[in-house]
């Protein structure tokens, strides 16, 4: 194959721009405000799709955003690959921590970026790095050679827990028909130490609402008398974890898969510093699971998180009061062995137990997912595996990453299919968060090792 990298040499300013355009879009899915920014973007990338010569492009509508469909396939017998990815993305706020504008992307070094950093919402996450994807595609049909079938399903509603591709993909499963599943949506170790992500954690994510009086009260008049809600919710929270850092939900840990002292043992050679860690974030301290390391808490354990906590009085000054009302939104990160199902209903059960009479509780369970592993014996592994190798000079670890993708399980359930995930972002790009951004080392590399993966994986076909 003609190298990508004289190709990516020639088109810098070109691969640049082309990837602002994307990004100036604005397409928040879990804001109906920007609903037709996300129907905008859609018909961007299909125009994209287009533009690059893929056949049968098409938006399909859903009940929510619509999905991004296109295909290459050049003969039955090679092997097919689906590239998945989302052109949705998180809503910019805080707005005032932004540095720039979240939706007009800029170019400025860092010390992790010193060649740059594209700073805008989904220049890594995950617009960025979806798009290499039609990028690759870009090399390999300019050199005449496409080594596989390819299909491109791109959705709009990753950030809100794709809850209408599921049933596209139940309905679609012959459409969606592939030997491997191709996905940039995760991240990478560091740009000089490579890795390909072989686990995702599932999710299960709660909203509770605690009840005392019936109405707001005043705290001089009834405090000390009756139960404060937030104070109830407080204590209820700090409940949830022991002293060694467990989740005290009754029956949380059943059927958790423990990860064999092989494979702890290859994860512990993965660099990590606890120094540059906390300082990277700036805390004193590390936290977690007694007996586990960092990365180890970070990837192979379930956790929970308390994401906001509100109820009362927010507003400016002091205004004395015993709200009626509280609330928390709580996640817990899943992993192999656990169900998203069940321990949301295990967290509703314990919550309601632990809750004292003074108060009434109520549990609204939101999206979920399932976690997911692969291992490295996959041939698709063994093809990206060697796909760093070619462009990083040196081979790629196996990681598992803390983030999650519920579809790629459920990929696995509907259509029978791996997913391998190929992702180029580094943990320090902030995405979710104001200034997010993405190397433009990173958006190259991505593009340049891509091409050589489906040559390695039809090779092996
Ligand atoms: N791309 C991320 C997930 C991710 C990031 C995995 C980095 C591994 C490394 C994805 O867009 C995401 O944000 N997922 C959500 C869950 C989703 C249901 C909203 C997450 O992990 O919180
Ligand atoms: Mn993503
Ligand atoms: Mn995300």
């Amino acid at each position: 194959m003609t190298d990508p990298k004289t190709f990516i040499e020639a088109n810098k300013e070109r691969l640049l721009d082309e990837l602002f355009s994307l990004l100036r879009i604005p397409s928040i899915s879990a804001d109906p405000a920007y609903n037709a920014d996300v129907a905008k973007c859609a018909e961007h990338i299909a125009e994209q799709m287009k533009s690059l010569g893929l056949d049968a492009v098409e938006i399909f509508p859903t009940a929510g955003h619509p999905i991004v469909y296109g295909e290459c396939l050049v003969d039955p017998d090679l092997p097919t690959v689906l590239v998945y990815g989302h052109y949705d993305v998180q809503p910019a706020d805080p707005i005032d921590l932004w540095d720039n504008d979240p939706f007009e992307p800029i170019i400025k070094n860092t010390t992790i970026h010193p060649e740059g950093a594209i700073f805008a919402r989904g220049a890594c996450d995950d617009k960025g790095q979806m798009f290499m994807h039609l990028k690759a595609f870009e090399i390999m049909k300019s050199n005449g050679e496409i080594p596989c079938n390819i299909k491109f399903m791109i959705e709009g509603e990753e950030e809100v827990g794709s809850s209408n591709l599921e049933p596209f993909v139940a309905s679609h499963k012959e459409k969606l028909a592939c030997d491997t599943i191709l996905i940039s949506d995760t991240g990478m170790i560091s740009n000089t130490t490579p890795s390909i992500t072989t686990g995702l954690r599932g999710l299960s994510y709660v909203e509770v609402e605690v009840t005392g009086a019936n109405r707001d009260l005043h705290s001089g008049l009834y405090g000390g008398a009756v139960a404060n809600p937030l104070n109830v919710l407080a204590k209820m929270v700090a409940s949830l974890h022991d002293d060694n850092g467990q989740i005290t939900v009754e029956g949380f840990y059943d059927g958790v898969e423990i990860v064999s002292t092989e494979e702890r043992a290859l994860m512990a050679k993965a660099p990590f510093s606890q120094e540059e860690f906390k300082e990277s974030i700036g805390i004193g301290d590390v936290w977690g699971e007694e007996g586990y390391s960092t990365p180890e808490r970070t990837s192979i354990r379930p956790t929970l998180d308390v994401n906001g906590m509100w109820g009362g009085y927010t507003g400016e000054g002091a205004k004395t009061v015993i709200p009626s009302k509280a609330y928390a939104k709580i996640s817990m990160r899943l992993v192999p062995g656990q169900n998203p199902e069940a321990i949301t209903e295990k967290f509703i059960k314990h919550f309601k137990a632990i809750a004292p009479d003074s108060v009434a509780i109520n549990v609204t369970p939101h999206h979920g997912g399932l976690p997911y592993v692969t291992h490295t014996t996959n041939p698709a592994y063994q093809a990206a595996s060697k796909a760093y190798e070619k462009t990083f000079g040196k081979a790629a670890l196996p990681v598992r990453s803390g983030g999650s993708i519920p579809i790629v399980a459920l990929f696995e359930q509907q259509l029978g299919t791996k997913s391998i995930l190929m992702g180029f972002g580094l943990d320090s790009d902030a995405i979710h968060s104001p200034n997010e951004h993405y190397g433009v080392f990173n958006y190259f590399k991505g593009i340049e090792t891509i091409p050589y993966f489906y040559e390695n994986y039809a090779k092996q076909n």
